[in-house]
């Protein structure tokens, strides 16, 4: 069904004025002096230690780039095991971050369940901001480091503590679902967290007639299409999503019947209209590893296009995509620098941590 209804900052006459979002806190480094900047010079030993390691990427980073790359994933390799830590990486990172450094890779709510089952004392954050959160949330005596703190998401960055009471007492008793793509500060004012994995399921399993649903609008619109829960939005949006249209999808299906087109659902509805299936990143790994198309096109960040290629080179991608500016900002380099110097430390106040971690454990513990 339609959602019931969308609301935004401007719809609150009340809402606290100049409200910015709260910055990433300041990096502190943990312990001790950094580490010395290892060798990343590129020398027949640096070739053969990561010649594996190209083989898993040759179909996506040319050969004369690889040089560039390996020193530092070989640094980034060892100093990890000397540090004893662990780097989850997102499926937008780059497939010299996703197929040669992470350690686990999947999508949001695969990051967040392998968050509870770290053993290492320190985690690295390939991703952006809200999923470091996540994940120290998850694991609050852990050192949790992201290697550039800038990394955001317009998703998150949309909306506010406040905003979250504000839509509470305009809806009293209605339950908030918070989907992952927000701040701590937002995870701790909700009811329950959800994934584009799980959504539907999530809204469902309060078991209320209508669900306040934020942050991402077209997402919400994807959840009401499949349930007959009522679901009330916030006008949030993905600004790597929502750039696509339903006209650049009938345009690739005209130049080529046979193409077969994926998309994410936070993609706007005429997109996903055209779409031969919606799913969450690592849904939609799933279904290109199952139905191994010939010609693929996903509607989705550019990095995911380049990951799947390099696994399944029998595909052939099609590569409309939009880079998520947030998501690259990790880099090798600052990898490097963050397992050197043990920066940037994401901490949350202890008090709202409680309050958010509830959030997303409620979610983690949803029966499958
Ligand atoms: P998922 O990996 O959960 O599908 O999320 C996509 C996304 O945009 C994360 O920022
Ligand atoms: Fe946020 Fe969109 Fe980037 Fe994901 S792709 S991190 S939702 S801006």
């Amino acid at each position: 069904m339609p959602l019931t209804g969308i609301y935004g900052p401007d719809d609150f006459a009340n809402r606290p004025q100049g409200h910015v979002i709260a910055p990433a806190r300041p990096g502190q480094a943990r312990t001790g002096p950094p580490l010395p900047m290892p060798s990343l010079e590129w020398t027949p030993e640096v070739e053969r230690a990561t010649a594996p390691l190209y083989e898993r990427v040759k179909q996506v980073i040319p050969p004369i780039e690889w040089p560039l790359m390996a020193p530092t994933i070989k640094a980034i390799n060892e100093l990890k095991q000397a540090r004893g830590a662990v780097i989850l990486a997102h499926n937008y990172q780059a497939p010299e971050i996703f197929h040669c450094v992470a350690d686990i890779g999947g999508d949001s709510l695969q990051l967040a369940v392998e968050a509870t089952r770290v053993k290492a004392g320190i985690i690295v954050q390939c991703g952006v901001h809200f999923m470091a959160e996540t994940s120290k949330l998850l694991n609050p005596d852990k050192t949790v480091l992201i290697p550039d703190t800038r990394a955001g998401c317009s998703l998150a960055a949309s909306i506010t503590g406040a905003d979250v009471r504000l839509l509470r007492e305009k809806f009293p008793g209605v339950p908030v679902v918070a989907y992952v793509n927000t701040s701590a500060e937002v995870k701790a004012e909700v009811d329950i967290c959800c994934t584009s994995s799980n959504a539907v399921q999530v809204v469902e399993s309060l078991g209320a007639p209508s669900v306040i649903f934020l942050p991402d609008r077209y997402l919400a619109t994807y959840v009401a299409s499949k349930t007959d829960v009522k679901i009330i939005a916030w006008k949030g949006a993905c600004e790597v999503h929502e750039r696509f249209t339903g006209a650049e999808l009938r345009s690739y299906r005209e130049a080529d019947p046979s193409v077969q087109i994926i998309a994410h659902p936070e993609c706007p509805p005429d997109v996903l209209a055209e779409a031969d299936f919606t799913g969450s990143t690592a849904h939609m790994i799933n279904w290109v590893r199952e139905r191994r198309p010939r010609r693929l096109v996903m509607i989705t960040e550019c990095s995911m296009a380049d990951n799947v290629r390099a696994e399944l080179p029998d595909v052939e991608m099609l590569r409309p995509c939009n880079i998520c500016p947030h998501m690259k900002r990790i880099t090798l380099a600052n990898i490097l620098e963050s397992l050197l110097t043990l920066r940037d430390e994401v901490t949350i106040d202890p008090t709202l941590a409680d309050r958010a971690r509830r959030s997303v454990e409620r979610m983690i513990n949803l029966k499958n």
